[in-house]
């Protein structure tokens, strides 16, 4: 089948990659010029693991190709997919300017029937606007070519989004007629072999769907997070409580890890989102509410923890830092805890050494050359000179260091584990001095 994507980021670049690997002929649309020249010539924008293989792969194939042109997209597909950014407008409520643009330029060039698919995350009642939109652009030329809109939201995660893609727990697609569901239904037929997981529903409820599982998972980790520090200050370990309650089935050991807070470009945007939809219709969301009250104040951990152990100036101090990212696995430092660290550190006159495996290039970029910023090509350059480390990303790697190493580079062998990777009391046998999340136990003797 012939499909266009529009937007080439982690989202629709994963989408129109594993959809050319079953064999449609996939046009990736971006109205980044730089991004689809790039493209073309096989340079990957962004890091994701297998990505840059299968890029290539289909491209040389001749079944994945890239343009910036949005008349070429909109003659290339019958499903016309919408995988533009929704980042948070000023009042926290999605952004639809992008969403909207693409319905309007599909409403504009269509000359055939199109499906229209919305796969980026939008609040209820955008497949509506999108139809509204393309209607609109339709009718300004006098055309009266048929289409559908069909709401299909993405649920694949960063750092494994083409397993997440190719082997899906769900295929959600919302839609008020068969026809689109049928020709939907047969494009995910590849995905969908071993039993069935497409979920067929009405349109409102697919766009909630997609808030509500965001939501529910930033819930859980918010609420493991408030009571990480209720741990800490009863004497308990939250790693303890953690194993005890994941063993009940009806709660599970998923997403319940204590941290330095989630970040990322989803689970940020959605809460406030879905909180702003709910104000929109006169309702109050008192649980979306703390969960982001509840982070924000976690993402503030680590430095409070690095503050009370040196005080509040940190002029002269070197610290560093592993990991960028908001999570392994990806170089998005979106909403990442690691830059609420670190702005907060300059603030105090601090120096970061920066160790991450993939995201050195975006933190250039977000932060650009400074003299407080060095970014390092190993964790054990990230280390000379420092006075302490701080783990804020827990990639595998980071997971068993050589703990003689960082005891006799560091000024101070000390250790601010955003991640609790570390037993300890192994630590404190090793004669470093330990700071986690939630685990009360490290410090009561
Ligand atoms: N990143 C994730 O893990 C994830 C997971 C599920 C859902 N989502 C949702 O998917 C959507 C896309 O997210 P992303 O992370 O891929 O975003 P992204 O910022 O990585 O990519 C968006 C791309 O869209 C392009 N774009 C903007 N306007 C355009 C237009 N009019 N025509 C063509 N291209 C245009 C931008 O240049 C950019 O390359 C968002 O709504 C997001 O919430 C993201």
């Amino acid at each position: 089948m012939n499909v266009t994507i529009y937007g080439s980021g982690y989202v629709g670049l994963v989408t129109g990659a594993c959809l050319a690997q079953v064999g449609n002929h996939v046009l990736c649309v971006d109205i980044d010029q730089a991004k689809t020249e790039r493209l073309r010539r096989g340079q990957i924008p962004i890091f994701e693991p297998g990505l840059e293989d299968m890029v290539l792969e289909n491209a040389k194939a001749g079944r994945l190709a890239f343009t910036a042109d949005p008349a070429e997209g909109v003659e290339h597909g019958l499903f016309q997919f919408i995988a533009v950014g929704t980042p948070p407008d000023e009042d926290g409520s999605a952004d639809l300017q992008h969403v909207l643009a693409v319905a309007r330029s599909i409403g504009e060039h269509m000359h055939s029937y199109k499906i229209i698919v919305d796969k980026s995350t939008v609040p209820v009642g955008t497949a509506d606007r999108v139809r509204e939109t393309a209607s609109t652009a339709l009718a300004a030329r006098g055309a009266t070519e048929d289409f559908d809109v069909v709401s299909n939201p993405e649920f694949l995660k960063e750092g494994d989004a083409i397993g997440d893609f190719m082997r899906p727990a769900r295929i959600i697609v919302g839609t008020d007629n068969e026809r689109s569901a049928e020709l939907l239904r047969a494009l995910y037929a590849p995905f969908n072999r071993n039993h069935d997981r497409l979920i067929h529903m009405d349109v409102r409820s697919a766009e909630l769907t997609k808030y509500a599982a965001n939501a529910m998972l930033a819930t859980k980790i918010s609420f493991m997070n408030e009571l990480a520090g209720l741990a800490e200050r009863l004497g308990a370990d939250i790693e303890q409580v953690r194993v005890g309650i994941g063993s009940d089935p009806r709660i599970g050991y998923h997403f319940i890890y204590p941290g330095a807070g989630y970040g990322g470009s989803c689970f940020p945007k959605d809460v406030k989102a879905l909180e702003r939809t709910a104000r929109g219709v006169g309702y109050s969301t008192p649980v979306l509410s703390a969960v982001e009250e509840v982070n924000a104040r976690q993402k503030q951990v680590l430095f409070e923890k690095i503050s009370a152990h040196y005080g509040d100036d940190l002029s002269g101090r070197r610290f560093a830092l592993w990991g960028l990212a908001f999570k392994p696995n990806t170089d998005d430092m979106r909403e990442a805890p690691a830059r609420t660290l670190m702005e907060a550190l300059w603030a105090k006159g601090a120096q970061v050494q920066a160790f991450d495996p993939e995201a050195a290039d975006e933190a250039r970029r977000i932060y650009g050359d400074r003299p407080d910023l060095v970014l390092c090509d190993s964790p054990e350059a990230a280390l000379e000179g420092a006075d302490a480390l701080v783990v804020v990303t827990e990639w595998n790697q980071f997971r068993s260091p050589d703990f003689e190493r960082i005891r006799n580079t560091l000024k101070d062998p000390l250790i601010f584990d955003g991640r609790n990777l570390y037993d300890p009391d192994f630590l404190t046998q090793q004669g470093i001095t330990y700071y986690a999340i939630g685990r009360g136990i490290a410090s009561r003797d």
